[in-house]
């Protein structure tokens, strides 16, 4: 791990121009900079840089970040990677940090069950290849079923040999650690002894990113009834299910190359593609997809293809998870492969040329896919046909980013006429699935709150009308305000004593629960415990931590097109500031709005008290704070000017 001090001394160095400027050719506009998009073809430059925010946007494909991120998408290094790299170009020493004893013991245990994968995989290849009975029976399966030498090894497939503990002893003989061999799943205790847990079957090692072992699959070769076709390794500290792709390691460049990821099931679709010479393929294991393998997929693309057989459960399991495929902003394709076919024997079957033919001429955008389906399966029953309207609304309502806004309005379009029903009525059912969305999020992050011991106060009233919509979507500005206040006008002064930041971080302190994104709060957090130890946090802390969803999040707070509320000064009739000056009236708009929320929270409650039962000396109490916070209301809304609250 890298020290934070030469983390810290890594990004002070950075220069988004000179670096990204190592890659893409920038001409100054203004006070940004413009080149050519290295994420995507295009012939006139919509690559935008600024060298004060230090980030850059893509207007035409949408990609931002920083300097980090840059190098991570563009090099596919980690982020440590990525710090390395800066380090070496600006001759920073790097100084490695101490683990702390429980991640460097888990550290140890995944390195152990790495090299044991390595071991087994070796041994299972080697079974496979130089002994009889790996050469009768696993050999001459997988030949029978078309796989070639070549490929066979590419991908280090094995043979486990039909036996209690052939390879216990193995391993046990070559000093591997009983601990350890259980957790990788390769052996099981039995009656104190340790047996295999794979016996006669094929073995398909599961590699990560970067190939190494982190598990296997491995097959029955006779149909069985009783035993179940495919064991897999258990979850352990590197086989965490939800987050493999089969295949990502070999896929890697073609998938980038090609710009798009095909997805099947099976480990064996994914084999007799590569051997057709087809190599954007990955598989998910016949589960729904999860975000991380999401999030994967989109490091790479944001085209997804998903190749299944039509009649198949996979495909049911594989559509559950695509609702979050779209709040992700991937493009998801379908293709369906017919009469009772698989990727790999359909492949086999037309050959490599038509088989994507058929996949270029048969993918359906995933929307309109079901939307076709539902429709049909609705023929003519108005009741249905209505569910299946609100069923695409809501789907659609999932596009929710600003940078997706015209694919959801061309959803809209198309999805209107294949119902044939008017675009405005669709375009407001969508609102309203946004809006119920929203209101959802807020519900859920005000419980949390509450759950978190936070306060008695509960959630307000969750409002119904567009008005109140527009004052949600102010709220999550608002926040956003602050902390875009804190970073970029932190570390000025508020007044003689004292720095923005202590005046922000101390008035904050009982607004917290009107933070309704929690991952704003994390950022105040970080940027609390910074500035406590004496450290001088700027946005650069935020825009590279090592999270990315961090990361992003500070990014987004940063927009490129945002411009310091240039509004807010109109609010104060006839004054003129300084930009100087400026920066202290943002601070306290944003404040006082805060404050406002919460006025309006207390009185919310306390109204609900009126409606208790109470004596006379209780309802005096009421009515005096209904006052006191009536006049504390009374005083924001003056100062901040009546043009923020109806
Ligand atoms: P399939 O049954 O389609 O297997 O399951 P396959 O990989 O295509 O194998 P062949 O072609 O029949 O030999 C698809 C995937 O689902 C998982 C495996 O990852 C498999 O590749 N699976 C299936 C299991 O984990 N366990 C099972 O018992 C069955
Ligand atoms: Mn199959």
């Amino acid at each position: 791990m890298i020290a934070q001090q030469t983390i810290q001394q890594i990004l002070s160095r950075i220069d988004i121009i000179e670096i990204v400027g190592g890659f893409v050719k920038l001409k100054k506009r203004g006070a940004n900079y413009l080149g050519l998009c290295p994420f995507h073809n295009e012939k006139s430059p919509s690559f935008t840089v600024s060298p004060a925010k230090e980030i850059y946007k893509c207007f035409g494909c949408g990609r931002s970040g920083n300097t980090i991120s840059f190098l991570m998408e563009l090099e596919k290094y980690s982020y440590a990677e990525a710090l390395r790299w800066l380090a070496a170009r600006y001759n920073v020493e790097v100084e490695e940090k101490e683990l702390s004893p429980e991640l460097r013991q888990q550290q140890q245990m995944a390195e152990s069950l790495y090299i044991i994968n390595a071991f087994g995989q070796k041994y299972f290849t080697n079974f496979l290849f130089e002994t009889e009975e790996g050469q009768d029976i696993g050999l001459s399966y997988l030949k029978e079923r078309g796989f070639n030498e070549d490929i066979i090894r590419k991908f280090q497939l094995g043979y486990s040999p039909d036996s209690r503990d052939t390879f216990s002893r193995a391993a046990l003989a070559a000093q591997y650690n009983p601990e350890y061999l259980q957790k990788s799943g390769l052996v099981v205790l039995r009656e104190e002894k340790l047996l295999d847990n794979y016996r006669g079957r094929i073995i398909f090692p599961v590699h990560n990113q970067t190939g190494k072992v982190i598990g296997f699959g491995a097959r029955i070769i006779k149909t069985n009834d009783r035993a179940p076709k495919y064991i897999n390794t258990p979850e352990n500290e590197i086989y965490v299910k939800s987050k493999i792709l089969y295949g990502s390691w070999l896929a890697r460049q073609a998938i980038d190359k090609q710009d798009e990821c095909l997805l099947v099931e099976g480990y064996t679709d994914v084999i007799s593609l590569h051997q057709a010479g087809i190599e954007n393929v990955v598989a998910s294991g016949g589960t729904s997809l999860t975000i991380d393998q999401l999030r994967l997929i989109k490091k790479y693309t944001r085209h997804l293809t998903i190749i299944y057989d039509g009649d198949g459960a996979g495909i049911k399991a594989a559509l559950r998870g695509l609702d979050m495929a779209l709040e992700e902003s991937l493009d998801v394709r379908l293709v369906l492969i017919p009469d009772k076919e698989d990727p790999d024997s359909y492949v086999r079957k037309l050959g490599a040329a038509a088989f994507r033919e058929f996949i270029a001429t048969n993918k359906k955008d995933f929307i309109l896919f079901q939307l076709e389906v539902a429709l049909k399966d609705a023929a003519g029953d108005t009741n249905k046909k209505a569910a299946v309207v609100n069923q695409v609304a809501e789907t659609i309502a999932r596009i929710n980013k600003a940078e997706d806004f015209t694919r959801q309005q061309d959803y809209i379009r198309q999805s209107a006429e294949i119902l044939h029903i008017e675009e405005t009525g669709l375009h407001s059912l969508v609102n309203k699935h946004i809006r119920e969305r929203i209101e959802k999020q807020e519900n859920r992050a005000a419980t949390q709150a509450a759950q978190a011991g936070e306060g008695t106060e509960t959630a307000a009233a969750i409002p119904q009308d567009d008005e109140s919509m527009n004052l949600l979507f102010r709220h999550e500005q608002n926040e956003r305000g602050m902390i875009r206040d804190l970073l970029d006008y932190g570390l000025r002064s508020w007044n003689d004593e004292t720095l923005v930041a202590d005046y922000i971080l101390s008035e904050c302190q009982d607004l917290l629960d009107l933070i309704d994104n929690k991952r704003l709060l994390k950022i105040l957090d970080l940027y609390k415990a910074l500035y406590q130890q004496g450290l001088e946090p700027t946005s650069k802390n935020f825009l590279y931590h090592e999270d990315q969803e961090l990361s992003t999040l500070a990014v987004s707070i940063m927009d490129l097109n945002y411009e310091i509320s240039p509004n807010w000064k109109d609010h104060f009739e006839g004054k003129i500031f300084s930009p100087d000056e400026l920066y202290r009236e943002d601070v306290l708009s944003t404040v006082r709005y805060l404050k406002l929320r919460k006025i309006k929270r207390l009185m919310e409650e306390n109204q609900k008290d009126w409606d208790k039962p109470h004596s006379a000396e209780d309802l005096k109490v009421l009515m005096q704070t209904h006052q006191h916070l009536k006049e504390i209301e009374m005083a924001l809304l003056h100062d901040l000017g009546t043009v923020i609250v109806k």
